[in-house]
This record gives C-alpha cells, sequence and structure tokens, in this order.
C-alpha cells in the first residue's frame, strides 16, 4: 500500500480520494506545519508528498523517503521544493497552475484599488470617531480608471490581472523576460526601470527565482513616481523590505500592499506593520472556498497519477526525469 503524506489538514473530498484510491494516507496533525527536522523524521516510508509553501523539501528531505516517487505542491509556486535534486532522484514534481490565476488576480486588483480608494485605512479613522466635517480637501484618494498599471511578469495571473484593469480603463505596461502576444490589451516595455518610471500602480506577478529575490530595492523604488503604489502578490523576497520601508516612509512611493513577506508569519513589531501607507494580508490570495478546494483536488490527482506510474498531470519536471523516474520504475 502506497503511503501518502499531506504536511497540513485538507478538504474532506481529497481526503476521501485518496483513501478510495487505496492508499494510505497520514495527514500532518499539529497545529502549525512540520519543521524540517520534523519532516525528515515523518516523511520515512512516504511514496507520494502532498506539501506546502511551509516546507522547504530538498535533497535530504528527499533522501530520507527512499521510495518518494511524486511531490506536489498544493500552489502554483514551488519554489520550497528543490527541483534540481527531485530531477537527479527521477521523483516528479507537481503543482496546481492555472487554476489559482483569477482568484489571484482578483486579490491583486482589490489590494490595488484598497491602497488606491483607502478602503484600507479610512474606515479605521471613521471606527475611531475621527470623522470630522465635510471638507474637500480631506480624505483624497488615487484614481484607479485612466492612471496606468505595470505588470511585473506577464503568465496567467499577469494575464488575468491586465483584463481586470482593462475593465477600469486603465492603460497597461507590462514587463516580461519574453514579449507576450498582444492579447491581454498591454503594451510591453522592455526594461523594468521603464516599466517602474511610468506606472501610477506596480503590481508583481514574476516567479521567485534566484534572479528575481530583492528585485525590487530601493534603485527601483526611487525610479517610481511619488504618488505610485506596488502591489505584491507572488513571494515576499521579491521585495527587500527594509529598502521598502525606507521609501514609505521617505515618501518615495506612496503606498504598499503586500499579500507575501519575509518572513511568514510576519511578527506583530515589524515596522512595516506600523505605516498606514503599508497594508498586509496573510498570504490568501488563492484563499477562497472554491479555489483552495480545486486545488487540493488537484494536488490529489498527481499524487495518485504518479503513484499509479503515469504522469501527474500538472508535472513541471517531465522532460528533466524522462529517463529516470521513479513512477515509471
Ligand atoms: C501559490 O499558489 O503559489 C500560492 O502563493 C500559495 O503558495
Amino acid at each position: 500500500m502506497s503511503k501518502i503524506l499531506i504536511t497540513r489538514r485538507t478538504f474532506q473530498e481529497a481526503e476521501d480520494k485518496l483513501k478510495k484510491a487505496g492508499s494510505e494516507v497520514v495527514i500532518w496533525g499539529e497545529p502549525d506545519s512540520p519543521g524540517y527536522e520534523e519532516l525528515l523524521k515523518e516523511i520515512r516510508d512516504t511514496d507520494g508528498l502532498y506539501a506546502h509553501i511551509t516546507n522547504q523539501v530538498d535533497g535530504a528531505v528527499m533522501d530520507a523517503a527512499p521510495n518518494l516517487k511524486v511531490i506536489t505542491e498544493f500552489g502554483v509556486g514551488y519554489d520550497n521544493i528543490d527541483v534540481d535534486a527531485a530531477n537527479k532522484r527521477g521523483i516528479a514534481v507537481c503543482n496546481t497552475p492555472g487554476i489559482l490565476s483569477e482568484s489571484t488576480a482578483d486579490e491583486a486588483f482589490a489590494l490595488l484599488m484598497a491602497m488606491g480608494r483607502r478602503t484600507h485605512d479610512l474606515p479605521q479613522l471613521v471606527k475611531r470617531g475621527e470623522w470630522g466635517d465635510f471638507d474637500p480637501l480631506a480624505y483624497l484618494a488615487s484614481d484607479i480608471h485612466h492612471k496606468t498599471l505595470g505588470i511585473v511578469g506577464m503568465g496567467r495571473i499577469g494575464g488575468e490581472v491586465a483584463k481586470r484593469a482593462a475593465g477600469f480603463n486603465m492603460e497597461v505596461l507590462y514587463y516580461n523576460r519574453n514579449k507576450r502576444d498582444e492579447e491581454f490589451g498591454a503594451t510591453y516595455v522592455s526594461s523594468l526601470d521603464e516599466l517602474l518610471q511610468r506606472s501610477d500602480y506596480v503590481s508583481l506577478h514574476n516567479p521567485l527565482t534566484p534572479e528575481t529575490t530583492g528585485l525590487m530595492g530601493s534603485e527601483q523604488f526611487k525610479l517610481m513616481k511619488k504618488s505610485a503604489m506596488l502591489i505584491n502578490t507572488t513571494r515576499g523576497p521579491v521585495v527587500d523590505q527594509e529598502a521598502l520601508y525606507d521609501a514609505l516612509t521617505a515618501g518615495e512611493i506612496a503606498g504598499a500592499a503586500l499579500d507575501v513577506t519575509v518572513p511568514e508569519p510576519i511578527p506583530a513589531d515589524h515596522p512595516l506593520l506600523t505605516l498606514d501607507n503599508c497594508l498586509i494580508m496573510p498570504h490568501v490570495a488563492s484563499a477562497t472556498d472554491d479555489t483552495r478546494l480545486k486545488m487540493a483536488m488537484m494536488c490529489v490527482d498527481n499524487v495518485l497519477a504518479g503513484l499509479a506510474g503515469d504522469w501527474p498531470p500538472y508535472c513541471v519536471n517531465r522532460d528533466q526525469i524522462s529517463d529516470n523516474a521513479r513512477i515509471k520504475q
């Protein structure tokens, strides 16, 4: 009987489908994710790993489970999994692409609007009883319509954000490794600097890689308009948070909304949390009931296919392991 380890609680439907397929399903029962040492211990005898962003899955973890054939990430980003190490060992690595693009784009756009129209800070003032007499010059916000949105990383999620922006009559620029077809109604700019200089809102949608770590630092903030706002729904390390704090306090940019931080969770005494022009959400871009359920079922399909000796539907390293794939042995 195959053993599947799920490192966080999951939907009942997902658990049922795995069990129905005849697998032994072990669900990490603690309130917090397994730490690295705990994962090393727990993964022994595992054939299929259903992992989450909080798990560091490196070569040593893979070696602790000599039967491991397939790893699925609950999410589209799988920067917590050492794919090179998996390739060497012939382990299939999978994710949940596409299904969360629209929910993530919805959240990015919600953050953009919250920052632009100040729905993040003005309600607090009302709650504090500080709503003063009508004043034409008070509580001023920024328009969304006819402003320029700069999208960094034009993949599936960036494309969905562009669609939403088009509905608000925004001008949309994008910067991407490759120029894409103009299907998103967005205009390609060939440098990040140009995008930063021209945009009123900058939304990050590139994956986390060694090249994109610290992509947004003090030089980049200095290029942005003083009235501009940054939205980050990709991965925390893409933004240099100290530089962001300095830029927000020095008025180099007007605001930032982050769904992702370093570390996660961000400590309650973090300096960014003291700023009224910074909104932080607890990494929830894909966290809607419908989307999370679909993600869980995609993880189930990945694991079950791999353990049955088939290619998982959302395998990211098929080309790299076609000769030594454990699922085929
Ligand atoms: C993703 O899908 O990458 C989300 O951020 C969850 O990790």
